[in-house]
């Protein structure tokens, strides 16, 4: 088993890494007091008997699947059943899903009392790489992606590899773009994947990378839990991946991370940060992934979402983190004209 531990001012997360650590360690925590558990329904048709065993007599509250309900009515619909429930300050809430679950569920766990006890339990292989890590909760609010959140560590994270047998593949690439990405960002992740570019969709393989990437953030978040400064880093590809998944959707989060990551090397080399062939490497990784990289028309409204990013410091530029060395990133700050440019000419049909 591989333990990671993020110390930060108000929590110590301890994060275990091992096939099987659902079944063995979620019941360390159920002693002696009143719990409570958030689902999904895809994850409780799946795993809805081992859940029964693990947790007994413990509520289970199964939110409908999917990102449209990880909102506000939602957020106080468990708040209610946790009230329901009887839960106390030393209770326990596992959030047993994807990154919807440990984000609503986080967020409830976060305001209940003001703070109650968290374990995440990620399902989906972004869950386990990127979003149970790191204490950012958060729901959406009309149009508006994790407008209402906190920063709220969990006390545990149990990170186990067997439920990825039973992800789409439409979800593993997703969380592969995560994964691709800490590559960019770390020399030793990039080697590795490299050397096993034809097992990214192994799901052993899976599981031994993903503990490296869940180790590359924990450390960038325990130096800078409130994205001040590296945590930045982890936007790799994501300026021009969200304004891509605004305007044009169709694909994951993590794909889109993937096409995002694709176009802004194209603008890293064009801006003299990184080399043509480096990247190219990177490229080769990405379409192993994809097979190809969408073009798309009418690109002129995604650059303005772009620009309207709420990463950027001034509201006529754009802000960047984009491939430079070999794992390594480069902050890049563009012009919003030039930016649009760059995205027409690499990416337009
Ligand atoms: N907090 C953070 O730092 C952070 C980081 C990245 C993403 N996020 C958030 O995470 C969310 C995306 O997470 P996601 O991609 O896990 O989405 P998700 O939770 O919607 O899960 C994707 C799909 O997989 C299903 N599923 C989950 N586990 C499964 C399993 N083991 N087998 C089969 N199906 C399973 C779900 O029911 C859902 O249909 C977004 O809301 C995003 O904003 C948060
Ligand atoms: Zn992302």
């Amino acid at each position: 088993m591989k333990i990671i531990e993020i110390h930060t001012p108000t929590q110590d997360s301890v994060i275990s890494c091992e096939t099987g650590c659902f079944l063995r360690h979620a019941p360390e925590f159920l002693a002696g007091h009143q719990n409570f558990v958030l689902t999904d329904s895809n994850v409780h048709a799946l795993y809805g008997a081992q859940i029964a065993e693990v947790f007994a007599d413990t509520p289970v509250y199964v939110l409908p699947a999917g990102e449209e309900n990880k909102n506000r009515e939602n957020l106080f619909a468990i708040l209610q059943a946790m009230i329901d429930a009887g839960l106390h300050r030393n209770s326990y809430l596992f959030a047993l899903g994807g990154g919807v679950v440990g984000d609503i569920g986080g967020l409830a766990a976060a305001l209940y009392m003001r703070g109650i006890h968290c374990v995440q339990i990620p399902t989906t292989l972004l869950a386990q790489v990127d979003s149970s890590v790191g204490g950012k909760t958060a729901v959406d609010m009309g149009n508006v992606k994790n407008v209402v959140g906190a920063f709220y560590q969990p006390e545990a994270v149990l990170v186990d590899g067997t439920f990825l047998k039973t992800l789409p593949a439409r979800e593993i690439r997703c969380g592969l773009g995560e994964i691709i990405k800490y590559g960019a960002l770390n020399p030793l992740i990039l080697d590795s994947l490299l050397e096993n570019a034809d097992r990214l969709f192994d799901l052993d393989y899976l599981s031994e990378i993903a503990s490296d990437c869940i180790q590359h953030k924990s450390e960038v978040v325990q130096l800078d839990e409130r994205e001040q400064n590296l945590r930045k880093s982890l936007n790799m590809g994501h300026t021009t991946a969200h304004a891509l998944e605004l305007n044009y959707g169709g694909l994951s989060h993590g794909e889109f991370v993937l096409i995002g990551m694709y176009y802004e090397s194209k603008i890293a080399v064009a801006e003299g940060l990184a080399t043509a062939e480096y990247a190219e490497l990177l490229s080769g990784l990405i379409l192993r992934v994809l097979g190809e990289v969408p073009r798309y028309a009418g690109l002129e409204k995604a650059a303005e979402s772009a620009r309207l990013d709420k990463k950027n410091a001034a509201s006529d530029e754009v802000s960047m983190i984009v491939p430079a060395g070999y794992g390594v990133y480069a902050e890049l700050k563009l012009p919003f004209e030039k930016y649009r440019d760059y995205l027409v000419r690499f990416a337009g049909k």
